[in-house]
């Protein structure tokens, strides 16, 4: 489990990124609902190099108190490794995930995910997913439509200008402004700072 930080700290670190107190603040909310029993999955999108995993990693540090987290990353691979970034969060978790991802039984890594996400208060990241191969994508389609039910928040990264034809979920983020909303779907575009020139 992440070490635990006190709350005021938490706020402290959510204001040291310029511009970024919104979406920090639509993490924090999914955070809070999260740890009363209700999840939800938050994807983080924009352009490379605007802040994605800035506003991440300054979630992560906040919300170290309160949950626990895991971060698996996607990558630019010219044979992309089937459940990728669930490798990286198996390597982090052990037990029945890291068990169902050395076998080839696409079941048991569905279940082995869900029941990560209920264990405990639990934040998972799953970074880039404009590279995520397919394996993953299923994964985070079948755990976007359980998570309103699990303690836990699941963020996901992506170059909203990168993505394939095939990324559901990502491509979610497209019904953002229509009502009602997917249950349990949030949207934190990271839009280009006004930085003093
Ligand atoms: N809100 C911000 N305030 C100050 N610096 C930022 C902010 N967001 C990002 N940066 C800086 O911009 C660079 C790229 O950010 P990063 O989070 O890696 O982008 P992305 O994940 O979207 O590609 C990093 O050096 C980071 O420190
Ligand atoms: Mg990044």
């Amino acid at each position: 489990m992440a070490s635990a930080a006190p709350f005021c700290e938490h706020r402290q670190v959510a204001v040291d990124l310029a511009e970024r107190a919104t979406e920090l603040r639509a993490l924090d909310h999914a955070l809070d609902a999260a740890v009363a029993g209700e999840g939800s999955v938050v994807l983080v999108s924009g352009e490379a190099g605007i802040g994605k995993s800035s506003v991440l990693r300054s979630f992560l540090r906040a919300a170290g108190g309160r949950a626990r987290s895991f971060v698996g990353a996607c990558d630019d691979l010219l044979t992309p490794r089937a459940f990728g970034p669930l490798r990286d969060i198996g390597r982090q978790t052990g037990g029945a995930l890291a068990a169902a991802l050395a076998g080839d039984d696409r079941e048991s890594v569905f279940a082995a995910v869900l029941d990560v996400l209920a264990q405990a208060p639990t934040v998972c990241a799953v970074e880039d997913a404009h590279w995520a191969d397919e394996a993953t994508l299923d994964v985070l389609r079948h755990v976007g439509r359980r998570i309103v039910d699990l303690p836990a928040v699941l963020v996901i990264t992506y170059r909203d200008d990168e993505l394939g034809a095939g990324h559901a979920p990502c491509s979610r983020c497209s019904v953002r402004s229509r009502r009602p909303r997917p249950a349990g779907w949030c949207w934190a575009a990271c839009r280009r700072p006004r930085w003093p020139e």
